[in-house]
């Protein structure tokens, strides 16, 4: 019989009278006691609460929170995005809003010489040769959130935030709120307009509201940009009128109309339009122009009213960006200068061990808090025990920690001189400290794995988080409480189980905290997702290094999730297999490996099999699945005289087309540049159908 969900006590000690793990432990409690009350709430379920005593939770956490900032929990009631600061509880739930053109993120250069390889990798993806001109822009990378908005006669109809990319929350009714983003459009603008760029918070309005939200009791944000999502994600739109969000404008999705030939000129244009747009931008020809800019950027940084993270390089020609095109994930014209992270000091109190969902054990060292940036940091990552030993990192110690951007902190050094002899060394367990398995490393490899698979509870829990994420199944009302409970009573054990949770109705609704109506919610929710696209199946399987973009890959590539099985089956030919995956655009080796570790682990494979014999894997929708070469099998040799290497191949996948590197009975067209080889001759004897370069550019304008 598993253990009857405790009593939930409500804690009356003042806060300083506390260990730092005492109110850690309560926090936790907390969270998992007020989500409970918010899902009753929802399931329109007779509440178990009056609303004073949910507020009395909710002050309470706010209470400890004020006292321990460095304790608040990723998922702190107070940090859920949406939930209102009274006891009125709000799920936070925009609407959804499918972008005409996809939302894009950039790519990050750190150093110099990343900056030279970007602006070399252009000019030889468009074949520049060394005469020709290609200016850039560089501008300052804002620290906000990015925003579509989208304006039809000149009128601001919808805004959108950029979700995954593809599909973004319906923010329409906040952001007519917001003066500092035109409603009415000046000049002469496209019928249809869609502007993008970023909304943020100046760092006074930041400051400001922090305070106020103290005296309030109200949530502290951590950082500027924080706070303007905070701001923008209420539901009460007046709330987000009076928090003074700002906007600049940088880029375009869907126009009726073409505006201008270059970056610069569109700039110039959105300004006419009536937007905000930097001038601190800059052009130049030159890597060591947009170096200078980068530095000139950097010095006034501290003096500027907002936050930036870098500089953003664009190479300004409209056409060069069309023909350079994008990646997974981001452009190939543009590249994001990173500014160094901050640093700052302070005390390792203790190191703990996480287990994750691929089973690694990692370290993660207590800090002292301290604010970096802006932010309260009080935990960092030490990677591995290499780690801990290469650096000579011991309980006790001084440390330089460093914060970049979204990046978990990190520590620099230990600052040997501050040593006083009481620090302690720490000795890595071979044992996993969840479910006791053995916990080994693989030689070369540097992170110890628990090998319970998903018998390790750890991996389980931690594996299901993820399957049920909202990228991944976006299970409603299936979050990490109830997985907990479900594993802990044997009713899951593997992702499949959640499809067949409709067995434990009975004993669900004798389970504290579960009534009809949301047992019926979440057996609802879990039934409508027993169809699901391929790309997000695959992402949720969680397996290491593939996130949505590369899952995106996979899933074009393959095409049908039979088809992926069959390749990866642990009984067929993976070194095949695996050759294949890295003639994919964006995988590499390392990457393969990890795939093919995944399905050629027979449990793991089995338990992906179960899994699709409940659910329905849709396959993915094709970009420009009327291009004569969509779906088709292209392979390129010898020299192209109009477009790099590169450029043809990329062509290609935007077209539809799987890229291959070698020809055989499969191949679809061989494009035969001056000097082909053997591919040529190989491609005749198969009778594969062999085009010119002149062919293969008719035959791709033709679509
Ligand atoms: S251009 C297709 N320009 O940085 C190009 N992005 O790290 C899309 N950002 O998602 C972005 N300042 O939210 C661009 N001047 C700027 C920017 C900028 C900030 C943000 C944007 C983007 C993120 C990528």
């Amino acid at each position: 019989m598993a253990p009857a969900p405790e009593k939930f006590t409500l804690e009356t000690t003042n806060p300083a009278d506390m260990t730092e793990a005492e109110a850690a432990t309560e926090l936790a409690n907390l969270a998992a006691e007020i989500v409970r009350h918010d899902a009753l709430y929802h399931g329109e379920d007779s509440p178990e609460l009056t609303d004073a005593d949910y507020d009395r939770l909710v002050a309470r956490n706010r209470q400890l929170e004020a006292a321990y900032p460095a304790l608040i929990r990723a998922d702190s009631p107070t940090m859920r995005v949406g939930t209102p600061l009274s006891g009125t509880t709000n799920t936070g739930h925009f609407g959804k809003i499918k972008h005409a053109r996809p939302m894009l993120s950039l790519n990050n250069g750190f150093d110099d010489e990343d900056i030279v390889d970007f602006v070399t990798r252009v000019r030889k993806f468009l074949s520049l040769s060394d005469e020709t001109v290609a200016e850039f822009v560089a501008e300052p990378k804002i620290d906000g959130l990015s925003l579509s908005l989208r304006y039809e006669q000149g009128q601001l109809v919808q805004a959108a935030t950029r979700g995954d990319g593809t599909e973004g929350e319906d923010v329409t009714a906040n952001i007519k709120r917001v003066d500092a983003i035109p409603k009415t459009l000046t000049g002469t603008p496209p019928d249809i307009l869609e502007v993008r760029g970023e909304l943020y918070m100046n760092r006074d309005d930041f400051l400001a509201l922090n305070s106020q939200q103290q005296d309030q009791g109200g949530r502290i944000f951590a950082n500027p940009r924080n706070a303007a999502a905070g701001s923008l994600r209420q539901k009460n739109a007046d709330i987000t009128a009076n928090r003074n969000l700002q906007f600049f404008a940088y880029s375009l999705g869907e126009t009726s109309t073409t505006i201008a030939p270059t970056h610069w000129e569109l700039l110039a244009a959105l300004r006419s339009f009536g937007f905000a747009v930097n001038d601190l931008s800059a052009k130049s020809q030159t890597v060591d122009g947009l170096l200078a800019s980068y530095r000139m950027v950097g010095r006034t940084r501290s003096d500027l009213p907002y936050d930036i993270d870098g500089v953003v390089y664009k190479i300004d020609r409209h056409d060069f960006q069309a023909r350079l095109g994008q990646m997974a994930r981001a452009p190939r014209w543009a590249l994001a200068h990173k500014f160094p992270a901050e640093q700052a000091e302070t005390t390792i109190s203790a190191i703990d061990i996480q287990v994750g969902r691929t089973g690694a054990l990692t370290p993660v060292a207590r800090l002292h808090p301290i604010s970096v940036s802006g932010v309260i940091v009080s935990n960092a990552t030490l990677h591995n025990e290499d780690e801990i030993a290469r650096k000579d990192i011991r309980i006790g110690d001084r440390v330089v920690i460093q914060r970049a951007g979204d990046v978990i902190p990190q520590i620099v050094r230990v600052i040997p001189e501050s040593r006083t002899g009481a620090e302690s060394k720490f000795s890595f367990p071979d044992r996993c400290p969840i479910c006791g398995a053995d916990a080994t490393r693989i030689e070369g490899e540097a992170v110890r794995r628990c090998r319970g698979g998903l018998k390790c509870a750890a991996q389980l829990f931690e594996g299901l988080r993820h399957f049920v994420s909202r990228d991944a199944f976006d299970i409603e009302g299936l979050g990490a409480r109830q997985i907990e409970q479900f594993i802990e009573l044997g009713w899951i054990t593997s992702p499949a189980d959640i499809f067949a949770l409709g067995a434990y109705k009975e004993p669900m609704a004798a389970l504290d905290g579960y009534g009809t109506v949301s047992i019926t919610k979440l057996l609802a929710a879990i039934d409508s997702r027993r169809q699901i696209g391929m790309a997000r199946f695959i992402y949720s399987l969680g397996i290491r290094q593939v996130g949505q973009a590369t899952a995106r890959l996979l899933a074009l590539h393959y095409g049908q999730m039979d088809q992926m099985m069959a390749a990866l089956n642990p009984q067929a030919d993976l070194s095949a297999a695996h050759a294949a995956l890295v003639e994919i655009d964006q995988i590499g080796a390392a990457m393969a490996d990890d795939i093919i570790s995944f399905f050629g682990n027979a449990d793991l494979y089995q338990i992906v099999q179960k899994l699709l014999d409940v659910v329905t894997v849709l396959p993915p929708e094709r970009p420009a699945n009327n291009s004569p070469i969509s779906g088709k099998i292209v392979v390129f040799t010898g020299t192209l005289e109009n477009m790099s290497r590169a450029e043809a191949k990329a062509k290609a996948e935007s077209l539809g087309a799987k890229v291959s590197g070698s020809v055989s009975a499969k191949t679809d067209f061989l494009v035969a540049g001056a000097d082909a080889g053997s591919k040529a001759k190989k491609a005749a004897t198969l009778g594969v159908n062999v085009l010119d370069e002149a062919a293969w550019l008719a035959l791709i304008s033709a679509t």
